[in-house]
């Protein structure tokens, strides 16, 4: 059995945070840290740290609490941060350029290796040194490439097509942008990102205060 079908998705979505917290502890010299204190930083009970913690094995000395370093480094481990991944996007419009421009994906281990669009002015520029290629040619560009993420920009109506073509070159996981949940067959993972369900949720608390 994988470990994603014994660890609960609420557990899942919490590692990402977790990773973060402590990367800013350990860079800030931090070396040990309770489940309370952590607790008291992220917002989350004690309790639900260590059961989150439990799902993996425990991690902590009771009594003594947690190295950050080494916790660090075992979240990182779980959630698979510790390899490198092969990116593209297929969009170069202004999310896929932004995307492609931040530095900082590099520096978790994933490669944009190109983008992929269908407008003529943008084919052949290149960001970063990263090329904007013909869509035309993304398909093979995967299979040769040994491509792990398809990262989706496109408008909403081509979001599906070309996550289908992602899917058919052998791609395994899509991060899609557009405003629909993209379909996805049980082995490819998929995280539909809507910038915009965020921002309505903020309106809502906004306007109840
Ligand atoms: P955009 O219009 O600037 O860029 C879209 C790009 O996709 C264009 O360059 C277009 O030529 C290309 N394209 C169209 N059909 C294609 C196809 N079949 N294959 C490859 N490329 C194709 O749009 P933008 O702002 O970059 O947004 C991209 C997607 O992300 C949209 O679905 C949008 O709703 C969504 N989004 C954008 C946000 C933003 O801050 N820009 C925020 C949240 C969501």
């Amino acid at each position: 059995m994988s470990r994603r079908n014994r660890v609960s998705e609420a557990v899942i979505r919490r590692l990402p945070k977790y990773y973060r917290y402590l990367k800013d502890m350990e860079k800030s010299g931090v070396e040990r840290i309770s489940s309370r204190e952590l607790s008291d930083k992220m917002g989350l009970t004690a309790s639900q740290i260590r059961q989150d913690f439990n799902c993996f094995g425990g991690f902590g000395q009771q009594g003594y609490g947690y190295n950050v370093s080494e916790l660090c480094n075992e979240i990182k481990k779980i959630l698979g941060l510790h390899k490198n991944y092969n990116v593209v996007i297929a969009g170069a419009g202004n999310l896929g350029q932004a995307l492609a421009n931040y530095v900082g994906f590099e520096r978790e281990g994933f490669y944009i290796k190109a983008i992929f669009d269908v407008n003529p002015r943008l084919i052949g520029m290149s960001i970063r040194g990263i090329q904007i290629l013909d869509i035309d040619h993304m398909k093979d560009f995967i299979i040769n490439n040994n491509i792990h993420i398809g990262i989706v920009c496109v408008p909403k109506d081509k979001a599906q097509e070309v996550t289908d073509q992602m899917i058919e070159c052998g791609i395994k996981s899509i991060w899609n942008f557009a405003p629909i949940d993209v379909e996805t067959p049980a082995d490819v993972a998929v995280e539909n990102v809507h910038l915009s369900d965020t921002l309505y949720t903020l309106v809502y608390k906004m306007n109840e205060i």
